[in-house]
């Protein structure tokens, strides 16, 4: 449970960390810039789309005027039928042209939006494609699919939808405002009169809004950890019998967005109610004051009428208005996320790519944190020899996957450097260094196609016949064959239909069919079986002919006749030599080592331990 604990609160961290308080307000600020930068792109389209959306509720005015103008008429001494009858075409031929130009205003908005949302997506790309890997590493997946297909897919909601809207929601009661003035200012007033009461109802829905939302948000990525780290750990729950404790836990997260939600809408409550009422009976103060003007004032009654149906309506844009800047809240913070990922700094580029003298890799005092706090690696030095076998042992956590991401520039080291035949990674130029490095990783990363296009990603020109070469080298050619599809089967998400070691089979054919001249291999062998684990060090003996190699396992038989093995412990080489000189002078290394043996004897009942023990 406490493993499952640390484990999901870990790998959540910078889940929870994508709303970090502080940075909220950054996030806002970002994102209403990056929506009028935007909107600045396309401003002809735009500005066209709200002049007709302005357009639109001008002709929605024309009906009124136009029972106004009947009013009149039917008021006056003589009243002109013919005059009413060309006045009630009036008002159809404005409803006309009122969906016409809303028409127009949404087939430009949305053309100009589904531009800029083509821009965007292509910007996030190309900017993803020259960010370090390490910055995928640190997110979680899901954040990015986010950014990139639901953020994104919002922009065009507030692009398309509610700058008419809010363009309009201005313009036309503050237009209608100045109307009703000129008909009469004592009734434009007592239209107005309950405006101040419901714009003091807003400001007391708003007060200490902004800390309510910091709050909410945190609860609500509190509860989506909660049911994350559920998920993922359901199977280990199940298997300790621990549900129901960990349910608890889920339960009170829940429960906590539950309590938040409902105290901010009792906070809001009252004032929301007042605010609807103030803004929406309006005619309860028009009315009254209408007749005792046309009693007493000199109203006259088409006025009145005017006022009746105009006056009452005056505010309701207003509503309209308070629901649009309400739902762009999520854009603009989804906007945020998007001008995040634009701003991360890229992986500087060297200027023209040097060619290195050989393949050996060297580490010279190399610090490095992940999150600048605490540090990773210090004064890291080793040299790897091109050709030869480099092992780097440790505890686990001594840093020694770090040490393989760094050389393939998952990030960049702080201090101190890391050369590649002599060069700087940092000047070798990112494409060229990715061409002179094979990896396979702890994590083994699969995208969403065949077996066969996967295998491929080592070596885009590969013929089928060579996919397959590679697979038979790596071990892995039985079990793809028993897939239901081949070499065509589709891996579903992050390969979710392949065990652990089949995972890792496929990254060694990977590396197999890439035969770069520098070979990473951490923990290559953890998740085989002890059959495949021979066959697997039979097709890495094979692979690793001639090549500079730094492998990284924990099962130290495999690495005793290394060239060079490099001992760290807590982010520093403690020492480094062949397998007989630390035996004779590393504590740590004797210590690994008697586990190993320990490890082997215990095996030792299978017969394959005793055979790896051997080598
Ligand atoms: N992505 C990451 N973000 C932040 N810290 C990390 C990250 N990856 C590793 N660390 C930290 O850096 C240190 C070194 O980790 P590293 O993965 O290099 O250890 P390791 O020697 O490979 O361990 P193991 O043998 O368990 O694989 C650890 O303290 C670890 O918690
Ligand atoms: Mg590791």
């Amino acid at each position: 449970m406490t493993q499952i604990a640390s484990q999901g609160s870990q790998s959540l961290k910078p889940a929870a960390e994508s709303l970090p308080s502080a940075a909220e307000g950054t996030m806002v600020g970002n994102g209403l810039g990056l929506i009028f930068r935007l909107a600045r792109r396309q401003w002809p389209a735009l500005a066209a789309a709200a002049a007709f959306a302005v357009l639109a509720v001008a002709f929605e005015l024309v009906p009124y005027l136009a029972v106004y103008r009947i009013a009149v008429e039917v008021f006056s001494e003589a009243p002109r039928p013919e005059a009413m009858v060309r006045l009630a075409w009036l008002a159809f031929g404005a409803v006309v042209l009122q969906f016409v130009c809303i028409a127009v205003s949404n087939t430009v908005a949305h053309a100009a939006a589904f531009r800029l949302l083509r821009q965007v997506r292509t910007e996030l790309t190309e900017k993803m494609a020259r960010l370090p890997l390490g910055f995928f590493d640190r997110r979680e997946s899901g954040d990015l699919k986010k950014a990139l297909v639901e953020d994104v897919g919002s922009l065009e909601g507030v692009l398309a939808h509610n700058i008419p809207d809010i363009v309009s929601g201005i313009l036309v009661p503050l237009a209608a405002g100045v109307a009703l003035f000129w008909v009469d200012w004592r009734m434009a007033l007592a239209s107005l009169a309950l405006l101040p009461v419901g714009i003091a109802a807003q400001m007391w829905a708003f007060r200490d809004m902004d800390a309510q939302y910091r709050l909410w948000h945190r609860t609500e990525a509190a509860a989506n950890a909660g049911v994350l780290e559920y998920l993922r750990g359901i199977a280990v729950l199940k298997a300790f019998n621990r549900t129901a404790g960990s349910l608890e836990r889920l339960r009170s997260a829940v429960y906590g967005v539950r309590d938040v939600a409902t105290a901010m809408t009792r906070r809001s409550m009252y004032p929301y109610a007042l605010f609807f009422i103030a803004l929406g009976s309006n005619l309860l103060v028009v009315l009254p004051v209408g007749i005792a003007l046309h009693l007493h004032g000199g109203l006259g009654l088409p006025q009145l009428c005017l006022f009746l149906v105009l006056g009452a309506g005056l505010t309701a844009p207003l509503i309209k208005l308070m629901f649009v800047f309400g739902s762009t809240s999520r854009t603009i913070m989804g906007a945020g996320r998007i001008q995040a990922i634009l701003d991360a700094p890229p992986l500087p580029e060297a200027d023209g790519p040097v060619q290195p003298a050989d393949y050996g890799v060297r580490f010279v005092d190399v610090h490095f944190s992940y999150d600048g706090a605490k540090s990773a690696l210090q004064q890291v030095s080793f040299t790897a020899q091109p050709g030869r076998v480099t092992a780097l042992v440790g505890p686990s956590g001594a840093g020694k996957s770090t040490v393989a991401r760094l050389i393939a520039r998952f990030w960049d080291v702080d201090a101190g450097r890391v050369e590649v035949g002599g060069v700087d990674v940092r000047a070798l130029g990112l494409e060229a260094l990715m061409g002179h490095i094979g990896f396979v990783f702890q994590e083994v990363f699969l995208l969403h196609d065949s077996v066969r296009e996967n295998i491929r990603l080592g070596c885009a020109g590969a013929s089928d016949a060579e996919v397959e070469a590679a697979a038979q080298a790596a071990n892995a050619h039985t079990f793809i064959q028993a897939l239901p599809d081949g070499y065509d089967t589709q891996l579903g998400d992050r390969g979710a239909r392949l065990s652990g070691g089949e995972k890792q089979r496929l990254a060694i054919a990977r590396a197999i069919l890439k035969n770069a001249p520098i070979l990473l291999l951490d923990e290559a062998t953890a998740f085989a079986d002890p059959e495949n684990e021979l066959a697997i060090q039979q097709a890495l003996a094979e692979l690793i002919q001639g090549k500079t190699v730094i492998v990284i396992a924990h099962r130290l038989a495999s690495v005793a006749d290394a060239d060079h093995i490099v001992v760290f412990n807590g982010g520093t080489v403690e020492d480094q030599g062949t397998h007989g000189e630390l035996l004779g002078r590393s504590g740590t290394y004797r210590r690994l080592w008697a586990a190993q043996q320990q490890a082997v004897g215990w095996t030792m009942t299978t017969a394959t331990g005793e055979e790896a023990h051997a080598g």
